[in-house]
């Protein structure tokens, strides 16, 4: 993106809504409610697979106008234009920022370098597809002429979480034709537990790494390259049970990929935001490759969404701004998922890198320090879970840490019983964050039930519930392959949108660089059982009593 012109902070539109934040300090969200019956026509939107509901933000209607006015002085819109016309505006690395493309089924020529991506998506498409259909009919047969039984999908970051998140959370859509085993960590236990369960003869490792260098990626990927040999594979046979995604076909024909069997993956395409590619496979073998097609047909409604509804009926513009407005205006430091699904129990692990490594920055386009938060912590667990485990400090700390509560009306099981008592909890919940209970409330029910006044007086400051939370309801119709398409699709334009209002370069990652760069550097040290003089203290000692106890 182009050098910065003026802090955000300069901009009238942004003065405007910090003045209007002292005007709001006083108000609290329940008074909002109960001055105004009409809030939540107002504050909620209908789309095709959701409802979103974001009454429950400490806004009114001239926030959101102000939220918009911001959007339009920062020019969001043509940002977004220039992202889907495949300029440039990954600035830092020099790349379009295109996953939009990979979901996008027109044949109109999109040029990026002077070469048209279109053909190239459908062509890896098609390949995926002939794949999956192939492993998934059984017509793929591993050395020993058997049917590949089980998959294991090392990658990790980008290349892990979608397929491991979207392949839960769509769990119960799939036909159990294949198993799918995702192995991320370097800690060895995660891929001896998982090859412990497996037989050479019928498994398919997925390799998936855009660069084919990660440290992680790599050691498993060995690991697993002589398990199979030791069990029963060789050289020959390789290409029946190794395929790799990566945009370096040269790592990966050197690792002993078949050219045949390696995946495309492109520069403008980011980790994080390329489940949609071919690191995707592991999902379209798990479930088929037409689920596969739903959830990039989500993700495309959604995308058309974003570039064409006007600002107040834009989901992701709205959900973005209201993030702004938390971060920047009220001063929230913590943003948490907590998806109502137990199915859905990564989507805030994924999230959490989509929306941290995209926004946790700290310099502007201009590579000037802000004078304002971007991205906050994202964190987040299975909402029901965190019920018994988190949510006191969501209800009476002293932080206020606004959500997203994410619950679907239709379960995906039919387990008699448990989806009304689930959602009974999903909508109490933001109920109490809104709306509290304040002294009186608490004083009038502890004395209907008897207590007397000395003990109420004792402990009636300690059941006080403030309020005043913000919360966003997502109110899925059902967890399908397209609804969550467009779920993650509406967040990735959130990111979008936030990065463009913070003037962050979104679509780099450099701070992860450091760490990799210095734990190359150690494992020589850890080999050779002494550190480097050259480490502070700390480290040096820490690595010295390392060596010495291991
Ligand atoms: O360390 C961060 C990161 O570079 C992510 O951005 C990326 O998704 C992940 O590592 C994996 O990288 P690769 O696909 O090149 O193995």
């Amino acid at each position: 993106m182009t050098k910065a012109t003026a802090s955000r902070t300069q901009l009238p539109e942004w003065q405007a809504l910090e003045a209007h934040a002292q005007t709001l300090s006083g108000t609290h969200l329940r008074d909002l409610f109960d001055r105004d019956d009409q809030r939540f026509d107002k504050f909620s939107l209908a789309l095709p697979h959701f409802l979103f509901d974001y009454s429950k933000n400490r806004i009114t209607e001239e926030t959101r106008d102000k939220l918009f006015a911001l959007a339009k002085a920062v020019d969001v819109e043509g940002w977004r234009d220039k992202m889907f016309a495949g300029e440039k505006i990954n600035r830092t690395e020099d790349r379009a920022v295109l996953h939009v493309a990979l979901r996008d089924p027109s044949d109109e020529p999109l040029v990026i370098d002077g070469t048209d991506v279109r053909p190239e998506v459908q062509r890896e498409l098609g390949r995926m597809r002939d794949l999956v259909e192939r492993v998934r009919g059984g017509q793929w047969r591993g050395y020993s002429d058997k049917a590949i039984t089980d998959v294991v999908s090392i990658g990790i970051g980008g290349s892990n979480l979608g397929p491991l998140m979207v392949t839960e959370a769509l769990s119960a859509h799939a036909d159990g034709s294949l198993n799918v085993h995702y192995v991320s960590n370097i800690d060895g236990s995660q891929i001896a537990d998982t090859l412990k369960r497996l037989n050479a003869e019928t498994t398919l490792f997925v390799v998936s790494s855009k660069t084919f260098t990660t440290l992680e990626t790599m050691t498993n990927a060995k690991t697993a390259r002589q398990w199979f040999m030791d069990n029963g594979g060789s050289e020959s046979t390789t290409n029946r049970h190794f395929i790799a995604v990566s945009s370096n076909i040269e790592k990966a024909v050197e690792f002993g990929v078949d050219e045949d069997n390696i995946f495309a993956m492109w520069d403008w395409v980011g980790g994080r935001f390329s489940l949609w590619s071919a690191i995707g496979l592991p999902i379209a073998l798990n479930l088929g490759f037409e689920a596969f097609e739903d959830l990039l047909a989500g993700a495309n409604e959604m995308d058309r969404h974003f570039v064409e509804a006007p600002l107040a009926e834009n989901a992701p513009m709205l959900l973005a701004l209201l993030g702004v407005w938390n971060r920047n205006f009220l001063g929230y430091r913590a943003h948490a998922l907590l998806p109502y699904d137990q199915s859905m129990h990564r989507f805030p692990a994924y999230m959490q890198q989509a929306e941290m490594e995209s926004n946790g920055k700290s310099v502007n386009w201009a590579g000037e320090r802000l004078s304002y938060g971007s991205c906050p912590l994202i964190w987040g667990e299975v909402g029901i879970n965190g019920q018994h485990a988190f949510y006191q400090m969501l209800h009476q700390g002293t932080d206020i840490i606004p959500a997203d509560f994410i619950g679907s009306i239709t379960s995906s099981n039919t387990m008699p019983g448990h989806h009304d008592a689930l959602m009974a909890n999903f909508f109490a919940q933001t109920e109490a964050m809104m709306r509290g209970i304040d002294a009186d409330q608490v004083r009038a029910e502890l004395k209907s039930k008897g207590m007397d006044d000395a003990h109420i007086e004792a402990i009636v400051e300690h059941k006080v519930h403030p309020g005043n939370r913000p919360t966003n309801t997502l109110l899925l119709h059902k967890l399908d392959a397209r609804t969550l398409g467009a779920l993650i699709a509406l967040y990735e334009h959130k990111i979008f949108v936030q990065g463009i209002i913070w003037q962050v370069h979104s679509f780099d990652q450099w701070g992860v660089e450091l760490g990799k760069v210095l734990a190359a550097g150690i494992i020589p040290e850890l080999e050779e059982g002494k550190s480097n003089p050259g480490h502070d203290a700390s480290t040096r000692n820490l690595i010295n009593y390392y060596c010495q106890n291991k």
